[in-house]
């Protein structure tokens, strides 16, 4: 069962305003195994719990990643480990693994706290009650932490110019992609990508250098230093590096973007969550900073992140093309089969989850359990950033909510955008107050 391709034709525009509705709508309709019909590929929507299991863990060497999603980012990010498969993949996550190791999440914890400091510091000068696009600040903290797990450097000079070029290339990459245009056509889309690239591939020639300059010492562990150790071609190295841009940066904005958002509508989670932060970090006021120690204390902040990223999550879409035939839940899979996992519709699975729609901290920890969870995918390919993310949220969040609280600004919630992760359609507007003055 699944849409028809005129019911996909008709579908476009719906596609175009909504990804994330439209496939949960298609699972809705059709089941937990949805098959559509793209020109020239089958396309398997697999909404089933253990079905996602099966392809991602269990049968995991069945299916590859030459699927639209990593071809359009491979325009951008090359044979990364995003995009990448069988050795080269393993070679790649072999060498970078230590920088995911305690000490590198100490020094993230440290600087996520720092980070999330000075977006704090901006809020405490706007007048009180101001309602403040918090989007933006959470997306600079992002990339002031990422800089120093992929080069030990603070990269926001060098890194936004490397952030817009890989947003301007994705979204040229996508254009691309999504057009029937020969390959060989210079379309503007086209010359928007390599102009792009070149400007990625200078910013990564800078931090290489940077980052040789200052010397390797035995026991650097971040990624940069691990793959100049190993030895790895420098095509290669700019690969990996623009990758880890693009999967640490973005996807952690987006989800404490969502979890504020979450917060400022839901007073009676949000008041948990400052009793906690009282009673670990001391009242507001306090100089304490959070750090890497404070993470089995901060429960409810913990729980309240994996419930944004259950509702919200940045990658709300995993693709896999079978590499030969399989069956999956029963159903027949044919070699050639494009099977999307979206985490958004999995997470609203309504056999899976009770009231799936409602913002629950209270499910975790234990939902993190549940097969219909998967915020960093599963199997061998498991986000290689997963602990890092959880901690640089939690420590950011706590840090954050201190001293304010955050409400609604007037109107409604602004749409979510399904593009590399989600994002909020014109900026993320929230009323922040300081705790203390109420
Ligand atoms: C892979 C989600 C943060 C680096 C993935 C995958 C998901 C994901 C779902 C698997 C994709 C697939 O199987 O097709 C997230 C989310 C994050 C996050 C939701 C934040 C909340 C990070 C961070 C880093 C990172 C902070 C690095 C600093 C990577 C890399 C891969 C990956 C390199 C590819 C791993 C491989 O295939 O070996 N991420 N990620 N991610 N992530 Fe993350």
């Amino acid at each position: 069962p699944g849409p028809t391709p005129w019911e996909m034709v008709r579908a476009v525009p719906a596609i175009r305003r909504s990804a994330v509705d439209f496939l949960t709508g298609v699972a809705a309709r059709h089941g937990d195994l949805a098959a559509f019909p793209l020109p020239r590929t089958p396309v398997l929507l697999l909404n089933d719990p253990e079905g996602a299991r099966h392809v991602l863990v269990d049968n995991h060497r069945g299916y590859g990643r030459a699927t639209l999603q990593y071809r359009a980012l491979s325009a951008v990010t090359g044979q990364g480990l995003l995009t990448s498969d069988g050795e080269a993949w393993r070679t790649s996550r072999r060498a970078v693994q230590p920088a995911f190791h305690h000490t590198g999440l100490h020094r993230v914890a440290a600087h996520a706290a720092a980070a999330a400091e000075r977006v704090r510091g901006e809020w405490a000068a706007l007048p009180a009650g101001a309602v403040h696009d918090v989007a933006p600040g959470l997306f600079r903290a992002a990339l002031e932490v990422v800089g120093p797990t992929l080069a030990d450097e603070d990269l926001s000079d060098v890194g936004q110019r490397l952030v817009d070029a890989v947003g301007t290339a994705l979204e040229a990459a996508a254009a691309q992609a999504a057009g029937p245009v020969p390959a060989a056509w210079p379309t503007p889309a086209r010359r928007r990508l390599r102009r792009a690239v070149a400007v990625i591939d200078e910013a990564c020639e800078q931090v290489v250098r940077a980052r040789r300059a200052r010397g390797l010492r035995p026991g650097d562990d971040d990624v940069l230093a691990l793959l100049l150790a190993a030895g790895t071609p420098p095509r290669q190295v700019r690969d990996e590096l623009v990758t880890f841009v693009v999967a640490g940066h973005e996807t952690v904005a987006s989800c404490l973007t969502w979890t504020l958002h979450l917060l400022a509508r839901h007073p009676a989670a949000q008041r948990v969550l400052h009793a906690e932060l009282d009673a670990v970090l001391g009242p507001p006021g306090s100089s304490r900073v959070p750090g890497f120690d404070d993470l089995p204390a901060l429960r409810h902040t913990r729980a309240v992140v994996e419930e944004s990223l259950r509702l919200y999550p940045p990658a709300w879409v995993v693709t896999r093309t079978a590499l030969a035939d399989d069956v999956v839940a029963g159903l027949p899979v044919p070699a050639g089969t494009l099977v999307i996992v979206c985490t958004w519709a999995l997470h609203r699975h309504p056999g899976a989850w009770e009231a799936p729609e409602e913002f629950r901290p209270e499910r975790f920890p234990a939902a993190a359990r549940n097969p219909a969870y998967l915020p960093f995918g599963a199997g061998p390919r498991l986000c290689v950033g997963r602990d890092l993310a959880l901690l640089e949220a939690v420590v950011a969040l706590a840090a954050l909510l201190r001293e304010h609280r955050l409400e609604p600004a007037p109107g409604p919630a602004p749409r979510v955008e399904s593009l590399v992760t989600l994002r909020p359609a014109g900026g993320m507007p929230l009323r922040i107050a300081r705790r203390d003055v109420g």
